[in-house]
């Protein structure tokens, strides 16, 4: 017998394995369904960025073959010119999950001490475990903001790594621009806060804060973002950090040897210019949360004005039992009692027909 006490890393074998939401193909398995609507990860409804299509099938024709470029050169350069940061702020990586591993790896010791908001962002508790950290969750307002106050409170000499998800997921909801710079004010040198905007492009308020500005002059600021959902390459897994370069330099030393391949470095690049489909999808995703505010309304649930591509929604029954009941009509959706909300849904903006079939599914569920 494998003595796995011995053999495997404490802190490995006291984290709690990530259960990722379901693929669709295993629901269409599990359900024997042909057509399942698909909105509990925050994916595009509309699919890939059809630029970074082209790109890809190209790049896998003349190029698949070759390791790719480990520092992403060409992306990196884009990026730079974009947001008007040095080649060296940038950090790439298969995905922002990964690029939070590998701060994880770089900057927590056994003991050190995370900080973040108890309804966020699964992954910051998980690295947090992974390497033996003590993770410090703090409550939220009972308004679901991020009570910004109450983790700059919960910092202490420490804390290394302080994660703001903005807009959180899964509230969708955001930090104003005028809490951001309080709080930004009131954390340590010492500690390093971690900006996750994953889904700023969603974000079309003017009070959303331009966290870049920030980076001019904290250097214990990382702002994290991912090809995943406007872009619509989450199945390629790429995401990038920006910070100041002498934290990057001290990341890369914990990487992979090429941790974005060639087709996704290809399909990024492409994405980023493909302003076509980024502003088609931003417009398909205001319409849904309209629909969905408006529909909810009309059911007499509440929700929540999500600065995202998905709303949290209190369907006033138990989630879990909700989220079955609209599995078996072959709709997915994320229940969020497993994070503290016993009645609350998590539903991704889909296409308008999707949207649709949603909230005529959960009608027929609830009334
Ligand atoms: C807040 C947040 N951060 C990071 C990620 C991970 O993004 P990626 O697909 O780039 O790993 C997600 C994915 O859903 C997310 O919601």
């Amino acid at each position: 017998m494998l003595d796995l006490q011995g053999m495997a890393r404490s802190a490995i074998l006291n984290t709690r394995e990530y259960i990722p939401g379901k693929p669709v193909e295993a629901v269409k398995r599990e359900c024997g369904m042909d057509r399942i609507i698909k909105l509990d990860t925050n994916e595009n409804p509309l699919g890939p960025s059809p630029l970074a299509v082209e790109a890809m099938i190209r790049e896998i024709r003349e190029n698949a073959h070759l390791y790719p470029e480990s520092l992403c050169p060409e992306l990196v350069a884009k990026l730079s010119a974009r947001f008007n940061l040095p080649a060296g702020s940038f950090y790439m990586g298969n995905g922002a999950d990964a690029v939070i591993t590998m701060m994880g790896l770089t900057f927590l010791n056994p003991g050190d001490e995370v900080v973040f908001p108890e309804l966020s962002f699964p992954a910051y508790d998980n690295i947090g475990a992974k390497m033996g950290a003590k993770r410090i969750r703090t409550p939220m307002r009972p308004d679901f903001t991020i009570d910004t106050e109450a983790m700059a409170k919960a910092v202490t000499p420490r804390t290394k790594l302080v994660f703001l998800c903005n807009p959180n997921n899964p509230t969708g909801l955001m930090t104003s621009k005028k809490e951001f710079e309080t709080f930004m004010a009131r954390i340590p040198e010492t500690a390093l806060i971690v900006s996750d905007e994953a889904y700023w492009e969603f974000a079309d308020s003017g009070d959303y804060p331009d966290s870049l500005e920030y980076l001019k002059t904290h250097r214990n600021l990382i702002v994290l973002r991912s090809f995943s959902k406007v872009m619509g390459l989450a199945g390629l897994r790429i995401g990038y950090a920006m910070a100041d370069p002498k934290l990057v330099r001290v990341m890369m030393k914990a990487r992979e040897p090429f941790p974005v391949n060639r087709i996704a470095q290809a399909g990024a690049l492409a994405a980023l210019d493909d302003h076509e489909f980024i502003e088609k999808t931003k417009r398909l995703n205001r319409e849904g949360l309209a629909y969905f505010y408006e529909s909810f309304g009309a059911m007499g649930l509440t929700c929540y004005r999500s600065s995202a591509n998905f709303v949290m929604v209190d369907v006033g029954r138990d989630a879990d039992l909700v989220f079955g009941e609209l599995l078996k009509k072959g709709i997915i959706v994320r229940p969020l009692k497993g994070q503290g909300v016993e009645t609350g849904l998590r539903i991704t903006v889909g296409l308008m027909e999707e949207n649709r079939m949603l909230i005529q599914a959960l009608k027929d569920i609830l009334f």
